[in-house]
């Protein structure tokens, strides 16, 4: 069907959209065309409210002056420098600063492009770092089902939700599951569930079958969001570090979402009082305005490559962009936005007011579940016998024509407004989502 003398600005073909149903999206697009604090604005001219944080990276809304100044500046002062073997000075000051901010313990930072690359990076250092020890039999990852962790192949493989996994052949061997921890007794829970931290105990099963020597790393994304918010059982994350420093088996935790705000916490490490070896983070860490990532480190895992003749790469890893001039002085001014505002600490004191909004949903139409931490939460829907995901999506459908931005994952509605957002506006959304699920079919 193509048609090379028909390109016009406005035409949607060539546009291979991810994670969307191309062909629904073309038949009746959504544009959004600006953005400025809590607002987008489409195509059309309407006003939408961001009930999304954009996909759960804008944590300090949008068009903010500091960052949208330090890009311009940074343009015209240092567009690109090479990555490998030469340095710009806002690389070492955004690593620093991240630090500043980080879990105890973490003393290091290496850039990517994404959460994605982000989690790649971790899984190779952590078995990186085992041989570097002389320990080079452990080789095998463990996830967790209904984990996302991006969708390279190492992310899809020891990740758990289904569709981004079967469509692409064997993944990575080597690679065990822990049980997720959605158990139907949390069920309208506020903030940590009380049940299911002996989920973790499955870990040990998995280390028996296989023996320790043979693991390299578990990761789990401390509270999962993707999936659908699945916030971390009281003492399941305890457990899962207890029983990986038993075994020398490495902590990964994916802060893709949780870093930087969003549990009302810098990270969700932090607010959960657990931290692991290695932390991979990406989205808020630029408000989400330039592509970057990172994996911090601990100074243990750093040393231990920092070993061999001086002359010579010790990890034999990294990316084109890795600490891109741009995406650096986006997440200098993104971290002195966030410090300035005190948006993390914003978070925390919102949170409360967010929870019983979003709890004051329990009853309408079609709602079998509420969840929420900091300022993120689901409402999860009854399918439609036969039909999943189709209930779910009309009511983001719904709530797009009623001015407001919500995001949707199987037949759960996942919420994570901008830390900037007033009560006002989580008062807006609620509403508008109420009188959306009431008229849900
Ligand atoms: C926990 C987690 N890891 C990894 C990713 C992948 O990030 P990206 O889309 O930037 O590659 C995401 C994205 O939502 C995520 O939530």
């Amino acid at each position: 069907m193509s048609d090379r003398t028909a390109r016009v600005p406005n035409d949607l073909r060539a546009f291979w959209m991810p994670f969307t149903a191309n062909r629904q999206f073309k038949a009746a697009p959504r544009m959004f065309v600006a953005a400025e604090g809590v607002h987008y604005t489409t195509a059309e001219g309407r006003q939408v409210l961001d009930g999304t944080s954009g996909l759960w990276c804008c944590n300090a809304g949008h068009k903010r002056p500091k960052i949208v100044e330090a890009i311009q500046k940074q343009a015209e002062e240092l567009d690109y420098a090479p990555a490998f073997q030469m340095g710009h000075p806002k690389a070492f000051e955004l690593a620093n600063r991240v630090i500043d901010i980080a879990p105890e313990g973490m003393e290091h930072v290496f850039y990517t492009n994404s959460g994605s690359e982000s989690v790649e990076t971790a899984l190779k250092i952590a078995i990186a770092y085992h041989r570097a020890r002389g320990d080079a039999g452990r080789t095998r990852l463990i996830g967790r089902e209904r984990g996302y962790h991006g969708v390279n192949f190492g992310g899809i493989s020891v990740g758990g939700i289904v569709a981004n996994r079967k469509h692409f052949g064997s993944l990575l061997n080597g690679v065990d599951h822990l049980p997720h921890t959605h158990l139907p007794e949390n069920a309208y829970s506020r903030g940590q569930p009380e049940h299911g931290a002996h989920l973790a105990d499955e870990l040990e099963r998995i280390v028996g079958l296989h023996d320790p020597s043979t693991i390299a790393a578990v990761i789990v994304e401390p509270m999962a969001g993707s999936t659908g918010v699945l916030i971390p059982p009281k003492g399941y994350l305890q457990k899962l570090r207890d029983i990986t420093k038993k075994h020398g088996i490495l902590l990964i935790f994916d802060e893709v979402i949780t870093g930087f705000g969003r549990v009302g916490a810098a990270f969700g490490s932090q607010r959960y009082g657990v931290t692991p070896d290695l932390i991979t983070c990406a989205k808020g860490l630029t408000n989400g305005v330039i592509p970057m990532g990172a994996v911090l480190a601990t100074a243990e895992i750093h040393d231990a490559f920092m070993t061999g003749p001086e002359n010579m790469i010790e990890l034999f890893h990294g990316y084109t962009y890795s600490g891109n001039p741009m995406a650096c002085a986006a997440g200098l001014a993104t971290l002195e936005t966030y410090r300035e505002e005190a948006l993390f600490e914003r978070a925390a004191d919102l949170a409360p007011y967010w929870e019983d909004a979003l709890h004051s949903l329990k009853g309408l139409p079609h709602v079998i579940d509420i969840r929420n931490d900091g300022l993120i939460g689901a409402v999860e829907l009854e399918p439609i016998a036969g039909q999943p995901t189709r209930r779910a999506f009309q009511a983001f459908l719904d709530a797009y024509e009623a001015g407001c931005l919500i995001r949707t994952t199987g037949d759960i509605i996942a919420l994570s407004p901008p830390l900037i957002f007033e009560k006002a506006h989580i008062d807006q959304l609620i509403g508008t989502l109420g009188d959306v699920l009431k008229k849900l079919g």
